[in-house]
């Protein structure tokens, strides 16, 4: 099968790139082309993954931000305060100098969750979001 190949330009910081560089050398990829597949890929595997949640969840969001990141710490505050009916606790550690790790514990519709997130992880000066949910469960 002959795949339509398209060629994109993208600014990254370089220690950014230099630490994917390092780690598609360890995994043994042939170039860095297909290590971006891959991410990409990924990437993508994780929105359907949080797409299809469904019903009511309960989780926790943990966050790993930059908090020297200009209004970032504000932004977050304002989300926090638009879901606070989502989010039942969290927790706030200051990593080191830069940086802050958020475990946010949600609990309800899932859709409200999965906003949550995306909200949380596009903006600028976050790092990672992970995201893990599951259910009591029904009669039993
Ligand atoms: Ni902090």
């Amino acid at each position: 099968m002959k795949r339509d190949l398209m060629r994109i330009g993208v600014s990254l910081p370089a220690n950014l790139l230099n630490r994917f560089d390092e780690i598609i050398s360890l995994r043994g990829y042939s170039s860095r082309s297909e290590g971006i597949r891959d991410a990409i890929r990924n990437y993508i595997v994780d929105y359907e993954w949080i797409s299809q949640q469904k019903g009511d969840r309960v989780g926790t969001i943990t966050l790993i931000f930059d908090h020297s990141q200009r209004g970032l710490v504000d932004e977050l505050t304002d989300i926090e305060h638009d879901y606070s009916k989502l989010i039942e606790s969290s927790l706030h550690v200051h990593l080191d100098e830069i940086n802050c790790l958020e475990v946010i514990l949600v609990r309800g519709e899932s859709q409200d969750v999965k906003n949550i997130v995306e909200k949380m992880m596009a903006l600028k000066g976050v790092k990672h979001v992970k995201l893990t949910t599951t259910s009591p469960g029904e009669g039993f």
